[in-house]
């Protein structure tokens, strides 16, 4: 589609810090050729510290949001998404926030489909510094 998230071009450190600055969650698949026994297959970031200027949206103290949100291509369709929201939900809750939202590319119409789905709404535009697309703030009233 022509879109270049900063998630999908982003150098290893880059990762590491913005996992650091929240609370990374991973699913994982044994696998016994690798050192660990184990690889990454998804993850998501919930509630990351942004040092750029965020969307209003997420300025307000009842709203929590994740990012960093994706799903080995392999692996994708068989619920390994689904799981990974329900932790960010679920975390939410716990941490007293009334609403989860996130930035996605406004162009992307089908993954806009799979939240509408799954009951985030449309909230404002956002245009982020380092993105070549503009971006959708969606919510959801947990
Ligand atoms: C979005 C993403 C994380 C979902 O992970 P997943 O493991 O494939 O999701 P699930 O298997 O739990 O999804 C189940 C449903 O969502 C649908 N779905 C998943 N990703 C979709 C997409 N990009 N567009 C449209 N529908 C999608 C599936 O078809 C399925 O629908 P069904 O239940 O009606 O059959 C994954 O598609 C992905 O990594 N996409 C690329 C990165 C990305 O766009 N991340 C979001 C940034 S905001």
């Amino acid at each position: 589609m022509g879109l270049a998230p900063l998630a999908g071009r982003q150098d290893d450190a880059t990762t590491a810090r913005r996992c650091n600055s929240g609370e990374c969650y991973v699913a994982t698949l044994k696998d016994t050729t690798h050192p660990r026994g184990e690889r990454v297959v998804g993850i998501i970031l919930f509630h990351e510290e942004e040092p750029d200027q965020g969307p209003p949206w997420f300025q307000q103290p009842h709203v929590d949001s994740f990012s960093q949100f994706a799903v080995d291509t392999n692996l994708q369709g068989r619920g390994i998404g689904q799981a990974l929201l329900d932790t960010v939900e679920r975390r939410a809750r716990e941490c007293g926030s009334t609403e989860l939202a996130l930035s996605m590319a406004d162009p992307d119409t089908a993954l806009k489909n799979f939240y509408l789905k799954r009951g985030y709404r449309f909230v404002e535009f956002w245009k982020w510094p380092y993105t070549n697309y503009t971006s959708a703030i969606l919510s959801k009233t947990l």
